[in-house]
């Protein structure tokens, strides 16, 4: 199969395939020729698509991947500017879940969606473990409190101290504020040795986030959860990631119990101009 097929009926020279093209890979020897692969261009190709993507005249395939293959860009769906910022500052974090579980084709839509977000040279090695039942969640939940009380029994922070000991109390008295009763958890992890992979699980965090909001769904960060991922042995063996795989951030997620009127105060923006 050739790494580049041009369609020299539909290709109007007009370049831009190569002016996208992240690594430049693909050129124009001549003032009107068709576009052309540089040398060795398949090994530094990072199969982003953005070539077959971008042409507007559907007029070339990257390895056997023709514009027919790629869903066309609707803009008649797109929401405008005013919607898009009052979507975006209006998303909060949920803490109150109601008991009724997501289905299965629901968390499979978050993260097909969640699939879009950048990754740093489009490695796309963000992997996903979905912790669908409730009394799993518990277990979990309760192995972070473990981890807190070692962390309380050794350490001299009162900071510390001070906001682990709440939650460790609130867990003894039978209220869950690690995972909150949220009925779905779900973690972003990749192989440890994949540079970069903590943002990219971090954005494709935020990007499922914001799905969720878009369909009435509430989610929360689940940083304990994280946190304790990272350092106690007998969760890791509970959450179970693939061996040499690192948890990168998780989050809560279900239906909202409450609604929110209002949009909370923030800080100013903090910026430096050069
Ligand atoms: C990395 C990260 C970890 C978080 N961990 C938790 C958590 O463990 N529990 C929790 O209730 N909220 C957690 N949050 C939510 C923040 O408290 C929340 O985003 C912040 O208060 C702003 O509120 P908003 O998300 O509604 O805008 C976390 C947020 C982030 C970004």
């Amino acid at each position: 199969m050739s790494f580049i097929k041009i369609d020299t009926d539909k290709c109007q020279r007009d370049r831009i395939c190569g002016l996208e093209c992240p690594g430049k890979l693909i050129v124009f020897p001549e003032k009107d020729s068709y576009p052309k692969p540089v040398e060795h261009a398949d090994e530094f190709c990072i199969h982003c698509g953005h070539c077959v993507a971008v042409c507007p005249h559907g007029a070339l395939s990257l390895e056997g991947i023709g514009p027919e293959s790629l869903a066309a860009v609707n803009p008649d769906i797109l929401p405008d500017q005013s919607q898009i910022d009052h979507f975006l500052i209006t998303r909060r974090s949920t803490r109150t879940f109601k008991k009724k579980p997501l289905s299965r084709q629901q968390l499979e839509e978050l993260i097909d969606i969640a699939r879009y977000a950048p990754t740093g040279s489009n490695k796309q090695q963000v992997y996903w473990l979905i912790v669908e039942d409730q009394a799993k969640i518990q277990h979990l939940a309760g192995l972070v409190i473990d981890w807190m009380r070692m962390l309380l029994a050794q350490s001299q922070d009162e900071a510390l101290n001070s906001r682990y000991g709440r939650l460790v109390e609130a867990w003894d008295k039978g209220i869950d504020r690690v995972l909150r009763g949220a009925p779905h958890v779900i973690m972003a992890h990749s192989p440890g040795d994949v540079f970069g992979a903590g943002t990219d699980c971090v954005i494709s965090l935020a990007y499922l986030e914001l799905a969720a909001y878009s369909r009435g769904l509430g989610a929360c960060w689940a940083g304990f959860l994280n946190t304790a991922a990272t350092y106690h042995p007998p969760l890791q063996e509970a959450l179970g990631l693939p061996d040499g795989h690192v948890p990168h951030g998780a989050l809560m997620i279900g239906y909202p119990v409450y609604k929110y009127h209002r949009i909370p105060q923030r800080e100013p923006a903090r910026i430096i101009w050069r």
